[in-house]
């Protein structure tokens, strides 16, 4: 979606094509069928310029194409390598189309020797002079991807094509103006440079969760230490966040596959199976900090959930750390309150009935033995706090992403656990697991 209105954007003509037929009678109509901010007005835009067409029909919609973008999915199969059969499948149906030449771009991510797989498929029905098979690694981020598209960091292209490359750097000329640069190289490091930076940041925010979870035990405030050390030119600051753990679409398939390339080639590749060892222990984080104050057994607890998205800014719920929280604590017999801005509907479709989807931020609140924040939306950062307090049975909040400060929870009166920082307020501890009967509010505190 992102790559395409883009290309439209600065003058070509699209064609998305895709087997979903209902995605493509929704874009036909003008709708977006997923959140990114900005999309819809450039969407809106190219569709009125006649720019961005839509089809399910493959032979169609590449009918005058002089590159096509392959942007399917590559889930992780059974062994967690990335699986190549949506691409190979597309691969295969081309070279029995294609009829001038083409170049074909692996914009998914795929692992390394995959442009020499697609070639290879090709090869069996299309001779070699009329396509090429080129790398073009994606390094977007959701929530930001329109921008990050328009103005990329950087562009990696992996061929050893002339031609390809020509009309690669053309038709990315216009999205580096600024002189970010255009990196060519061959098809192999390109491929990994994709999995090399996604398992890099993937291992930045565990490092910082494991540096959290010992801050805690140490006394520090991992806010202060990761300022502290984000300052160093060498190290930098974005990034360093520490929180529920990783999820989204891409850094675990991502990881995962990595580690599958590194079995594959015979090398142990010990750090990236850490990253993910880390990372699962992390997204159980909340549910464990939940549990030691409440008891384990929940029957009878209510728990308001703020952010179910795996990010801000998204409504993309793929391995979102809040669906993992939410069967924990519905296992334990606990009930669930949950508000996003725009991931409802697609946490509904899988859990049905047995979440209350609430109506606002405020609403989940309501009658609840504690607030829990997964997901750090802009509009969870300065709530009204009076609100919260009247709705909430007891002035108890987990806050996964380190949302508000902890002078705020003190000064407010809440008994507030975060990420790799001491709890305020503990001790109203010992009486919230008996605050079935006995509510925990103090006299004075919070009124
Ligand atoms: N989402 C991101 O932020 C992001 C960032 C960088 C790279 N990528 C990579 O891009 C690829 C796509 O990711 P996504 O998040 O857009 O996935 P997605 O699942 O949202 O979209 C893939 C689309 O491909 C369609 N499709 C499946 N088989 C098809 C076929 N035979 N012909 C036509 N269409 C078909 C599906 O219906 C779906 O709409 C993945 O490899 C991913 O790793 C994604």
């Amino acid at each position: 979606m992102v790559t395409g209105t883009c290309f439209a954007e600065t003058g070509n003509n699209v064609v998305c094509i895709d087997i979903n037929e209902e995605k493509v009678a929704q874009l036909k109509a003008g709708k977006s069928p997923i959140y990114e901010p900005g999309l819809d007005v450039l969407l809106e835009r190219n569709i009125k310029e006649n720019r961005i067409t839509f089809t399910t029909n493959l032979k169609e919609g590449i009918k005058d194409a002089q590159i096509i973008f392959l942007a399917l999915p590559t889930p992780p199969g059974k062994d967690g390598s990335a699986d190549l059969q949506y691409v190979l499948d597309v691969a295969g149906k081309l070279s029995e189309i294609i009829d001038t030449y083409t170049v074909i771009v692996n914009k998914s991510t795929v692992p390394v020797g995959t442009a020499e797989k697609v070639t290879a498929v090709m090869l069996q029905k299309l001779d070699r002079e009329l396509f090429d098979v080129v790398s073009n690694p994606e390094f977007l981020r959701e929530g930001v991807a329109v921008d990050d598209f328009l103005k990329p960091d950087r562009v990696v292209i992996g061929t050893s094509s002339d031609k390809a490359r020509k009309l690669m750097d053309e038709l990315y000329q216009p999205f580096v103006r600024q002189g970010n640069p255009i990196y060519f190289m061959d098809e192999r490091s390109s491929e990994m440079t994709k999995y090399a930076a996604n398992s890099y940041l993937a291992m930045r925010i565990s490092f910082m969760n494991e540096m959290a979870n010992l801050c805690e035990k140490a006394g520090a405030n991992v806010d202060m230490v990761r300022i502290g050390m984000g300052s160093d030119s060498r190290i930098g600051k974005r990034f360093l966040f520490p929180g529920v753990g990783y999820g989204g679409s891409c850094f675990p398939k991502d990881v995962q596959a990595l580690a599958q390339t590194a079995r594959e080639l015979d090398y142990d590749f010990k750090l990236v199976n850490t990253v993910m060892t880390v990372n699962d222990r992390q997204k159980t984080i909340l549910g464990k900090k939940i549990k030691e104050a409440f008891g384990n057994d929940l029957t009878g607890r209510t728990f308001a959930i703020w952010g179910l998205a795996f990010k801000p800014e998204t409504d993309d719920i793929r391995e979102a750390p809040a669906l993992e929280l939410i069967n924990e604590l519905l296992a334990a017999g606990a009930q669930v309150r949950a508000f996003d801005p725009e991931a409802m509907e697609n946490v509904k479709r899988i859990t049905g009935d047995k979440v209350y989807f609430a109506k606002d931020q405020y609403d989940a609140t309501t009658d609840v033995d504690a607030l829990v924040i997964v997901t750090e939306w802009s509009e969870f950062r300065n709530p009204d706090f009076d609100r919260i307090n009247e709705a909430l049975k007891n002035p108890v909040i987990f806050d996964g992403r380190n949302v508000f400060s902890l002078e705020k929870m003190q000064e407010l009166g809440f008994y507030y656990e975060s990420i790799g920082r001491t709890t305020v307020h503990q001790h109203l501890r010992e009486r919230i697991e008996v605050s079935h009967e006995e509510p925990v509010r103090e006299r004075g505190v919070l009124d």
